[in-house]
C-alpha cells in the first residue's frame, strides 16, 4: 500500500526524457555548504595504499606504510587500497549478485521493505523516502552482516557469496584499523580492542543508480559522512563518487580490483578530531547504470565510543566529542538527517 516506486522502474518507463520535479535537487541545497564549488582537484592526487606492505615483517617497510596511512587520513580521509588479497573472482561474483538482486521483480524486493534503521535487511529507494521532500536517484539494499550474518533469500547465490565477501573485507578493514591505530601513536590493537571489533557492526549497502535523463538536476546520494569507522567501496566500473576536499568536489576513479576506503565519524571521535570523516556524495549519469557496493565497518553497537585518552591535549583538557553508544549514535543520526555531520556537534 502506497509503496514508492523504485528509480529502476521510473528510469525504465518508455520515453522518459525529463525527471519528475520530486527528484530535482535545488542547486545549492545539494551542496548544502555553499562554499563548495565544482570539481577541481585531480583524482591522481588521492593516496594509494599498498595493503601488502602492511603485513610486511620489515619494520622499515611498516613505518613507511604507517606514515602513508597517517597522511592519507589527515589530508583526505580517503584512500585507495590495492593488493588487498581479496580474490578478484569473489569481487566480481559479489557485484554480479548485487545486480541480480536489483533485477528481481518489484514484488520480490518488496519483501525486504524494512522501515527502521536497525531492521537487518532493508531494500528501498532514495535515502529515507518517508521523510524526504526531494528523492535521490538511487535504489538500495542494506543488510546487517555482522556480528550476526543476514542475507536476502533471493537471488539464490547471494547468501554464500556475500558471507565470504563480508568476512574477507572485514579482515582487510581490521588490518587497516591496526595501521590507523599505530599511525595515531596508539598500540596496533587499540581500536580493535577498545571498540570490540570481534562483535563489530558490519553493513553491506548495495546502491543502484539507473541512467538519468537529466543527471545535472538529480542526485544519487546527497553529501554525507559515514557513521562507522571505515567503509570499503567498489563499483561496477562506472564512476560517480565525489569527495569533498578543501571545499572542492573531487571525482574519484577506481583502479581495477581496488577498494575505495573512507574514514567515518567514529574514527573522528576516537581520534579526538585528528582524523576527520570525509564528506562524499554520488552523482548520476545519463548513459550507464551504476552499481556501488559499500561495506561499512563500525564498532560493536553496545560500545561507548569516546576520544582516546592518549590523544586528548593536556592544555585543552576536555575531549572534543562526548562519548556515546554506537547504537545511540545511529538512532540519533537517523532522526536528524538535516545537516551534514550534525551528530558530531
Ligand atoms: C555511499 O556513500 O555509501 C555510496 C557512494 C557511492 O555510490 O559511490
Ligand atoms: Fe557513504
Amino acid at each position: 500500500p502506497n509503496k514508492m516506486a523504485t528509480v529502476k522502474v521510473l528510469a525504465e518507463s518508455p520515453g522518459l526524457s525529463s525527471i519528475p520535479s520530486t527528484y530535482t535537487f535545488p542547486k545549492n541545497e545539494s551542496d548544502e555548504q555553499s562554499s563548495v564549488s565544482d570539481t577541481e582537484y585531480d583524482d591522481n592526487l588521492i593516496p594509494v595504499i599498498d595493503f601488502s606492505l602492511l603485513t610486511s615483517s620489515s619494520p622499515e617497510v611498516r613505518s613507511i606504510i604507517i606514515n602513508d596511512l597517517r597522511e592519507a587520513c589527515q589530508k583526505w580521509g580517503f584512500f585507495k587500497v590495492i593488493n588487498h588479497g581479496v580474490p578478484e573472482i569473489l569481487m566480481k561474483e559479489m557485484m554480479e549478485e548485487c545486480k541480480n538482486f536489483f533485477d528481481l521483480t518489484e514484488e520480490e524486493k518488496g519483501e525486504f521493505e524494512g522501515k527502521h534503521v536497525l531492521d537487518p535487511i532493508r531494500s528501498g529507494t532514495s535515502f529515507n523516502a518517508s521523510v524526504e521532500k526531494v528523492f535521490c536517484w538511487r535504489d538500495f539494499l542494506k543488510v546487517f552482516v555482522h556480528p550476526q550474518f543476514h542475507s536476502p533469500t533471493k537471488p539464490c547465490g547471494f547468501r554464500e557469496i556475500s558471507e565470504e565477501y563480508c568476512k574477507r573485507t572485514r579482515e582487510v578493514a581490521r588490518e587497516l584499523l591496526k595501521g590507523i591505530s599505530e599511525s595515531l601513536g596508539l598500540e596496533a590493537s587499540y581500536i580493535d580492542k577498545t571498540l570490540n571489533l570481534n562483535s563489530g557492526l558490519q553493513l553491506l549497502i548495495a546502491n543502484l543508480y539507473p541512467p538519468c535523463p537529466q543527471p545535472d538536476l538529480a542526485m544519487g546520494l546527497p553529501p554525507h559522512s559515514d557513521h562507522g569507522l571505515l567503509t570499503l567501496l567498489t563499483q561496477n566500473g562506472i564512476g560517480g563518487l565525489q569527495l569533498q576536499h578543501n571545499s572542492k568536489w573531487v571525482n574519484v576513479d577506481a583502479p581495477p580490483n581496488s577498494f575505495l576506503v573512507n574514514t567515518g565519524d567514529h574514527i573522528e571521535i576516537l581520534s579526538n578530531g585528528k582524523y576527520k570523516s570525509v564528506v562524499h556524495r554520488a552523482i548520476v549519469n545519463s548513459k550507464s547504470t551504476r552499481i556501488s557496493l559499500a561495506i561499512a565497518n563500525g564498532p560493536s553497537l553496545d560500545t561507548v565510543v569516546c576520544p582516546a585518552q592518549e590523544l586528548i591535549d593536556n592544555e585543552s583538557q576536555a575531549p572534543a566529542y562526548k562519548g556515546m553508544k554506537y547504537i545511540e549514535y545511529l538512532e540519533l543520526q537517523q532522526s536528524n538527517r538535516l545537516h551534514i555531520k550534525s551528530c558530531l556537534d
